[in-house]
């Protein structure tokens, strides 16, 4: 089943894609981010445009150019993520959330550079807002998938974010695995769904697997009566 959905099946659909890392500001010098590079949100971005949805990317600080025709919102922090997304939700159809979301921020924003001292440096960590899952909570019509990088225990994790946030499918990939994930132009994925068997795939590229999930997400629009 490699074929690339040859219908434009999402004409007149509002796509909202997050992608890449968040970056929690320290002081004007520093930040908390990670690894993400947003090559596979900008790839299903792009997938979604060519099937003819109108496509909104929201995404962190990554150095990729826009696809063309996808209206792109750049935000900075998890906070940011969800004031940018939050206005959107009400009349979006299909949520695709690969961005990389800090699961923490620093208690407090430096407004000056933070300059060393002799003794140990302790940053308070708090949680940040759990964008997908307030979108769960939230949920409508949307049809909400989300994305899990794990390092061990994939499959059982992935279950439970799926019920956890109200998920319709959970892409997950083992960011342990060389070659793949994180930074890499491939990926190796495991798609779950709420009622049905999981789908692995073999290693392939990003943009191929931005196909491939869209063509598992078409059955999840039959039913709306168009
Ligand atoms: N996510 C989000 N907001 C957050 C954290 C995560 O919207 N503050 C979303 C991610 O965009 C992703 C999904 O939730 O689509 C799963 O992210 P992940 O980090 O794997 O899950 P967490 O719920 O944060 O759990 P943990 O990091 O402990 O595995
Ligand atoms: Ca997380």
């Amino acid at each position: 089943n490699v074929q690339t959905p040859s219908l434009p099946y999402l004409k007149g659909k509002k796509v909202l894609v997050t992608a890449g890392p968040t970056r929690e500001i320290i002081d004007p010098v520093r930040f908390l981010s990670n690894r993400s590079s947003g090559k596979t949100g900008f790839a299903i971005a792009q997938a979604a445009k060519a099937q003819g949805a109108e496509v909104t990317l929201v995404t962190g600080p990554v150095e990729l150019p826009t696809p063309p025709g996808v209206e792109r919102i750049d935000v900075t922090s998890a906070k940011d993520m969800f004031d940018a997304i939050a206005p959107l939700y009400d009349d979006a159809d299909l949520v695709i959330k690969t961005a990389a979301v800090a699961d923490y921020t620093p208690d407090e924003t430096f407004a000056h550079k933070v300059k060393k001292s002799d003794g140990d440096l302790n940053i308070n960590m708090v949680r940040t807002v759990d964008i997908l899952g307030e979108l769960g909570r939230r949920k409508d019509k949307q049809i909400l998938v989300g994305f899990a990088a794990e390092t061990k225990n994939l499959a059982q994790y992935a279950e439970k974010k799926i019920q956890e946030k109200n998920l319709d499918m959970i892409v997950a990939n083992n960011v342990n695995e060389k070659g793949i994930g994180f930074a890499s132009d491939d990926n190796k994925i495991t798609i779950f769904r709420r009622d049905s068997e999981r789908i692995e795939y073999d290693k392939q590229s990003k943009e191929d697997l931005a196909d491939r999930l869209l063509e598992e997400i078409q059955p999840l629009f039959k039913g709306d009566g168009e």
